[in-house]
């Protein structure tokens, strides 16, 4: 199996490690480099290098050691930033992480202009936005290899609805499109397609609107269970694990098709938005339109549509101001 480099950027942090962590278990991984301001980085890489697997890992704290850390990568994955507390929103993030990513997405235009780079820091939907306005203003954006990270709204959608339906299917066998973005009600859940057909049937449609409501706002379940004390690190490195193993699994050469957020014509006045997308070894070779809607999945596209164009904008403007 073809091995790849991979770099994790905010590697010491909640998700930053139990990510590194399922990395280092990943057979597609050779090279794995763990990079964050924090001065246990080296040491971070040091415990899990001692990991009995083929690859190799290392750990790089400080700006200076950014270069390096992502000189050679393949795919860059960046959790790096402030998470929220009870009462904020991922909006509330934006002026401290906005700068983070930008600074990030400098270093991969200058070492690895050629990676995939996945962005899980939030607000997502605005430092996607960000890091592609970077990228363009070094003259090296690829729009088939940004990515914002929406895998965890897929992974608490297949567990919520395997159990709304009672025990019929496993979580791990559901399929369902979350569409938009990652904040609020910018998730949009398509239940009205999961897969297997009619595992939901017997639900009525409060039940559809309570659930949708429950995916929509569990990030905010974590937060406020966390008490202050962060919000989701180990269902987003498993989240982040699963979509890092089908981007190397594309890298490899398969043809594999996840939600993420991407550069997007799907919607008409959003030119970043999340749907389903056919990724190959050059990136997003496809992004899948959003098929037919529930007129509550329809009404819910068009109340997104305001607050992810706002997020979109804003991002945007930050990289414009900064110039
Ligand atoms: P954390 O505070 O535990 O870890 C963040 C890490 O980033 C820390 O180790 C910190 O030192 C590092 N960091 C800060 N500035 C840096 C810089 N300039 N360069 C490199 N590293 C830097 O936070 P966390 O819980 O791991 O969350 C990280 C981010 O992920 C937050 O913004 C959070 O909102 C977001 N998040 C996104 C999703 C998603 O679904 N996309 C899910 C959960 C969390
Ligand atoms: C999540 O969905 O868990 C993350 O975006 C973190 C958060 O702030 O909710």
């Amino acid at each position: 199996m073809k091995g790849f480099q991979v770099a994790v950027l905010g590697a010491a942090g909640g998700i930053g490690q139990p990510l590194s962590l399922l990395l280092k278990l990943n057979a597609r991984v050779s090279k794995l480099h763990l990079y964050d301001v924090a001065p246990i980085t080296p040491g971070v890489g040091v415990d899990l290098s001692h990991c009995d697997t083929s690859s190799t890992c290392v750990g790089f704290a400080g700006q200076d050691a950014l270069i390096p850390c992502l000189t050679g990568c393949d795919l860059v994955i960046i959790p790096a930033g402030v998470p929220r507390k009870p009462g904020m929103t991922r909006d509330d993030l934006f002026n401290i992480n906005a700068g983070i990513v930008k600074t990030l997405v400098e270093g991969i235009a200058k070492a690895c202009p050629n990676a995939f780079v996945a962005i899980i820091s939030n607000p997502v939907n605005s430092t996607v936005p960000i890091a592609a306005e970077i990228l363009k203003a070094n003259g090296v954006y690829d729009k088939r290899r940004l990515f914002g990270v929406t895998t965890l709204d897929v992974v608490r959608a297949r567990r919520f609805v395997a159990e709304k339906a009672n025990g019929v299917v496993r979580p791990e066998d559901v399929d369902i499109p979350v569409v938009g973005g990652h904040a609020g009600k910018t998730i949009l859940p398509l239940l009205s397609q999961v897969a297997p057909a009619g595992c939901l049937s017997q639900l009525s449609q409060a039940d559809v609107q309570a659930l949708t409501a429950r995916i929509q706002d569990a990030g905010t379940e974590v937060v406020e269970a966390k008490a202050g004390g962060g919000s989701a690190t180990l269902s987003m490195a498993y989240a982040a694990a699963q979509f890092a193993e089908s981007c190397l699994r594309a890298l490899s050469g398969e043809s594999v098709v996840e939600c993420a957020y991407v550069d997007s014509t799907v919607v008409e006045g959003l030119n970043f938005f999340a749907s389903k997308v056919k990724l190959g070894p050059t990136g997003a070779e496809e992004v899948f339109g959003l098929g037919p809607l529930s007129p509550f999945e329809q009404e819910g596209l068009t109340q997104l549509k305001a607050e992810l164009k706002g997020s979109i904008d804003k991002g945007v403007a930050f990289v414009s101001a900064a110039a």
